[in-house]
């Protein structure tokens, strides 16, 4: 006796062929919240399905939702038990906002640290990355909205994104880029989104070898693949590569007095160019180009997410928006996130001191980076806010520089109106530094906060600090010897001045709860949690310092440097980079006792808080392989993390278990092999501050 249809196949085997194209490709959404938009078919019961931006809260057009820190801040964390937390609570609010997807988490490996997306990405390491984005996606899906993990793949930088060809052997694809798709896809995520650029030549919505033989075939991902937006090149090509949904699916024209004239801007995918999977794929269907039994795995693909969901019950989903519980949690994860890059004792700070809060944006919180991870906030607190409330002492404020123009994708699109406008209200006075310097050697503390600008679209062309904001930061230092420098950047940037100041404290990009997370770390009442997922170093040294490697040639980015990427370069070239991967120190200190090896995969070992202060520790395992004759490999690889907030004089047993592909490589006869021999596990503070060793035989 034949199966019974399930709920899906019963559903595909009525739809007609046009309702089923309107289900593999987008449209207007007639209420113009969603990002995304399929209208369903009402005849069916199949209701609409709207998906939604993006990775730091939800950017329902038109519509406020919590803005939770940048997603480097969250992986800053290391604590993918928060990561599952805040994605839960972006989920609730896009269900309050009637979506259904949210086109989040981005986790494409920090290659490059001029991108100017990385803000909206996790980590240089793709251990690190994996868990918290297998956290985001599991946190998504709990609250049963759709996880899009975004963009399969090498979408490493924003120059030339829609055409670049990033070059990559498959070791290296395997090992490093790949990892964190995989993660999303073993912990069931519901969509993948690819990525603009090509890879080895071949656009990603074209890439059948990753598309359909890998993510499909070998991984068994079973959710739908949506192209980004107007990243879709071709019909036939992109059905038979795997991809099903076309986003967003409807053509932009650019407002311009001369189309005829007219060029895209670089990053700027062709708006012009959309509708590839209504008509011409009905024709390839005719015309057998495209097979129809596509077209219906394409559809039940869509259909299978939106059945998962429960939104073909038709299940009422209220959601949770701007709630005590979200507002909280935003802090707690910007706190979490903050990473003490340096201290000479000067922090935390007494509550009595008079404090002179420099910089040319103290008046306002830092949301996030440009582009379409952008959020409207139902409110926010600004440095200035968060430490007049917390101080006892005076907190006298000078901008002392001009302020740093914020750069946005929506300023750089053709066809949108310009993008956030996070200006303060008009200053009473011109900013001078002579206001900054004079406020600074009146008070007991300087606190000089600075930033970047990145969005997508564009990427950084350096790492200095944007406008006299070094010379800022000089300045007060020359006239209060208790300055700390508070950075918010999306990535890593150059510190020239760091010897002069007292204290530097890395917030990445805060979001809505920026001056309260900044008073509770400068004043000690809760630990900086944070450690750099990314390293710090001067931009020369990067291995994409190399222009070949970026932004590329010819249209083409070598990706030459295969493995060593990250600290994995730093270790291989012995250059000793200015704040290490890992970094981060605590307000407590730590000792680490001996570590044992428990199994082939598990060390444990034990930690005391040695300070008179509660404080959190994140414990980080590497993995360094045995020396083989003819195998490069990188010197040492995290393989696991782990964390505990202990009590003065408390001491805590921590388990670890280390991730497969720290031990394992990618052999291009063999596949995944562990070569045979002794590994040694470094427990550590940084990948440049190991505590304690112990060795695993494999
Ligand atoms: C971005 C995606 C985003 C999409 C929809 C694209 O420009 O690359 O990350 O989800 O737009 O806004």
């Amino acid at each position: 006796m034949a199966e019974p249809l399930s709920e899906v196949d019963a559903l595909v085997s009525e739809l007609t062929r046009a309702e089923k194209l309107s289900l593999v490709r987008g449209t207007r959404d007639p209420e113009g919240t969603a990002t995304g938009y399929l209208a369903g078919v009402e005849r069916l019961g199949i209701p609409p399905f709207r998906l939604v931006d993006g990775p730091l809260g939800v950017r329902a057009e038109g519509k406020r939702s919590t803005a939770f820190p940048a997603s480097l801040a969250t992986a800053a964390s290391f604590d993918p038990d928060l990561a599952h937390e805040q994605a839960a609570a972006m989920a609730r609010e896009a269900a309050a906002h009637g979506q259904h997807a949210l086109l989040a988490p981005g986790v494409n490996i920090v290659r490059v640290p001029h991108c100017g997306r990385n803000f909206e990405y996790l980590s240089e390491d793709p251990v690190l990355a994996s868990e918290v984005g297998r956290a985001l996606v599991e946190g998504i899906h709990d609250e049963d909205i759709v996880a899009t993990v975004k963009h399969f793949v090498a979408n490493n930088q924003e120059t030339n994104r829609t055409e670049v060809s990033a070059n990559i052997d498959e070791r290296t694809r395997r090992e490093l880029y790949l990892p964190p798709f995989r993660a999303a896809v073993e912990a069931g995520v519901g969509s993948v989104m690819t990525a603009y650029n090509r890879v080895n030549g071949t656009h990603m919505s074209d890439h059948e070898a990753l598309v359909t033989d890998l993510l499909k075939d070998e991984w068994g991902f079973d959710g739908y693949v949506v192209s980004d937006w107007y990243g879709l090149e071709t019909t036939v090509g992109a059905a038979n590569a795997g991809l099903d949904l076309e986003m967003p699916g409807v053509p932009v024209e650019p407002e311009t007095d001369d189309p005829d004239e007219f060029e895209w801007p670089d990053g700027i995918p062709d708006a012009t160019h959309a509708g590839l999977f209504g008509k011409p794929l009905d024709a390839a269907i005719d015309d057998g180009s495209v097979s129809a039994d596509r077209l219906d795995d394409m559809v039940a693909r869509v259909l299978g997410q939106m059945a998962r969901i429960g939104l073909l019950d038709g299940t009422e989903r209220t959601g949770e928006l701007d709630s005590q519980r979200h507002r909280e949690l935003a802090e707690r994860v910007a706190v979490r996130g903050t990473v003490l890059l340096d201290n000479d004792g000067v922090l935390p700070l007494s509550a009595d001191a008079d404090v002179a809060l420099v910089g040319p944006h103290v008046h306002e919180a830092k949301l996030g980076g440009g582009g379409s991870s952008e959020t409207t906030p139902f409110q926010s607190r600004s440095p200035a806010g968060g430490l007049r409330a917390r101080a006892d002492g005076t907190v006298t404020t000078a901008r002392g520089i001009d302020a740093i123009e914020s750069v946005s994708l929506f300023d750089l699109l053709p066809f949108v109106e310009g993008g956030r406008d996070d200006s303060e209200s008009a200053p009473e006075r011109e900013p001078s530094l002579s206001d900054a310097v004079d406020a600074a050697s009146d008070a007991d503390i300087a606190v000089v906060v600075v930033r970047d600008a990145t969005t997508e679209g564009r990427d950084r062309d350096t790492l200095s600090l944007p406008g006299r904001q070094d010379e800022l930061i000089s300045a007060v230092a020359a006239v209060n010897d208790q300055t700390v420098v508070v950075l918010r950047s999306g990535g890593p940037v150059e510190t020239p001045w760091r010897d002069e100041v007292a204290a530097i404290v890395e917030c990445w990009y805060p979001g809505q709860a920026d001056g309260d997370a900044l008073a509770s770390v400068l004043y000690g009442d809760r630990d900086p949690g944070g450690r750099l997922p990314v390293t710090f170093a001067p931009a020369e040294t990067y291995p994409t310092s190399d222009e070949r490697r970026f932004p590329g040639v010819d249209g083409v980015a070598h990706y030459d440097e295969g493995l060593f990427v990250g600290y994995r370069h730093f270790d291989a070239t012995d250059s000793v980079p200015t704040y290490p991967f890992g970094h981060g120190h605590s307000y407590a200190s730590f000792e680490y006792g001996s570590a044992v090896a428990i199994d082939e995969t598990t060390v444990e070992l034990s930690v005391e808080n040695v300070a008179d202060r509660p404080g959190r520790e994140v414990i980080q395992a590497y993995v360094q392989p045995p020396t083989l004759d003819d195998v490069e490999r990188p010197r040492r690889e995290l393989a696991g993390f782990e964390s505990c907030s202990l009590a003065p004089g408390e001491s805590r047993t921590v388990s670890l278990s280390l991730d497969e592909l720290a031990f394992s490589r990618y052999d291009m006869d063999r596949g995944w092999t562990v070569d045979a021999g002794e590994y040694t596990v470094e427990l550590a503070r940084s990948a440049r501050d190991v505590r304690e060793t112990v060795t695993i035989d494999r």
